[in-house]
């Protein structure tokens, strides 16, 4: 990389790998906001971790993701301190081949095992069963008596309960689940460290209990296949032929934990949005066709997933910096999400918004988010429900932001609410 740090590298850097930035998103978004208009690209070089080019524009971002043979995944995609590759690899966790770190034709052939699964058609006949857990959480708001904590006793459990249903993991098992995926996406954070004493501690404790309970899942669906989602990756035949072992293992994680983090803090950063602005919580019930926008603009304003990493195959540049092959740049899709040149006084939450849709928080080209359509769906079962039973809803104390810098969002949300009935 040729260009030189700038006035902007170290806020950068602060920004996109401290964990504690994304405790106060407001802030995080005024910040970075300052940078991008500023300049469209930044270098980043911190000890422990190779430079990278941090792309801030949507436009870049767009252009990037659309070149999947110029810029690859990788098993690095998702940023991390250059130690702990080598360090995991010590303790038995093999390196990361999910569907994210995968490329190239061995990427498409592993992606069409679950396509069918995702697809709008297939997503669609979900809808009973989104139904009924909506229905479940909507029930226990009730039992709660007027008063809880929406991200942690609703949002997070419904997200979970719905993925946990279409991946067939049984009821008794699904609190391990929820506390695995926080110990790997909360590791910096120390509310859900568990039983270690630092981050890289937290992931290798959550790895290898993932490890021995897929492997697990995986022989039991081997011998009895049922219709679930782990059957369909237990047996899948990737090209035609049997999956890897360490495929298979990353590909169970990526579903167990893509599948309920990311739109649990959706729709509890939703609703904090919402509570900040209650005749957009209302506007909802008098024009349900609102929902599905809604959730579009609930999604792009959250943006839960913070980054993905590209690496080039060929001297490139990116907005005027030379980026040679085997270099990478950091695809920062809350910053893409706030871009003026696309959205329209884009800090301003609006479920009226009319271009929500070009939201970049599901990525974009061939590794676009294969749960949109689920996580779409959920969001807005969920809010309808809320926005017709509810008669009121308001904070009862600040919300407290999950301090990670690759998936987080809205942790806890106390509120106050009554029922119309
Ligand atoms: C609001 C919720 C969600 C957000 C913000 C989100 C975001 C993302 C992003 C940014 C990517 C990478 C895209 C890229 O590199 O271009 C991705 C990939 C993926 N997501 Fe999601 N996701 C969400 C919900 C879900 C759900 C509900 C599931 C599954 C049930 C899921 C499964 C996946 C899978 C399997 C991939 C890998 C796709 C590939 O690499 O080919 N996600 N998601």
């Amino acid at each position: 990389m040729t260009m030189a740090p700038t006035e902007y590298s170290d806020e950068a850097a602060e920004l996109l790998m401290d964990p504690h930035s994304f405790a106060d998103m407001d802030r995080w978004h005024e910040r970075m906001g300052r940078i991008r208009r500023a300049t469209p690209v930044v270098p980043v070089a911190i000890e422990g971790f190779a430079p990278f080019l941090a792309v801030l524009r949507h436009d870049d971002i767009m252009a990037i993701e659309r070149e999947a043979d110029l810029w690859l995944n990788t098993t690095r995609s998702v940023l991390q301190p250059d130690g702990d590759f080598k360090a995991m690899e010590d303790f038995g966790i093999p390196a990361p081949r999910s569907l994210v770190h995968l490329d190239g034709t061995e990427h498409r052939d592993y992606r069409n095992v679950t396509n069918d699964w995702f697809k709008p058609a297939a997503v669609g006949k979900l809808q009973p069963k989104v139904d009924e857990v909506a229905d479940f959480f909507v029930r226990r708001m009730h039992d709660l008596g007027g008063t809880c904590d929406f991200a942690r006793d609703i949002a997070q459990q419904y997200t979970l309960k719905v993925v946990m249903e279409i991946f067939g993991v049984p009821e008794e098992d699904r609190q391990l689940m929820l506390e695995l995926t926080q110990g790997l996406f909360g590791a910096a954070d120390p509310e859900f460290m568990g039983d270690a004493s630092d981050p890289f501690g937290s992931l290798v404790n959550s790895m290898t209990k993932f490890i021995s309970y897929f492997d697990a899942l995986t022989a039991d669906r081997r011998q009895c296949p049922t219709a679930d989602l782990a059957s369909t990756i237990a047996n899948g035949m990737p090209g035609g032929h049997p999956m890897g072992e360490v495929e298979r293992l990353w590909y169970y994680v990526l579903v167990a934990t893509a599948g309920h983090d990311t739109t649990s803090f959706a729709l509890s950063g939703g609703m904090e949005a919402l509570l900040r602005e209650p005749e957009q919580f209302w506007a909802l019930r008098d024009d349900p066709q609102l929902l599905p926008n809604a959730a579009d603009e609930i999604i792009r304003w959250t943006t839960p997933v913070r980054h993905f990493m590209r690496y080039a195959t060929a001297p490139t540049e990116v907005c005027g910096v030379e980026v040679g092959p085997g270099e990478r740049v950091l695809l920062s899709y809350p910053s893409a999400n706030r871009d003026e040149s696309i959205f329209e006084d884009p800090d301003r939450f609006d479920v009226r918004r009319p271009d929500a849709n070009r939201l970049l928080s599901f990525g974009y080209g061939t590794h676009f988010c294969l749960g949109a359509h689920v996580a779409r769906r959920e969001i807005r079962t969920m809010l309808a429900r809320l926005t017709t039973q509810l008669g009121s809803i308001e904070p009862v104390g600040p919300a407290q932001w999950m301090e990670s810098h690759f998936v987080s969002g809205v942790k806890h949300l106390p509120v106050r609410y009554s029922f119309t009935e």
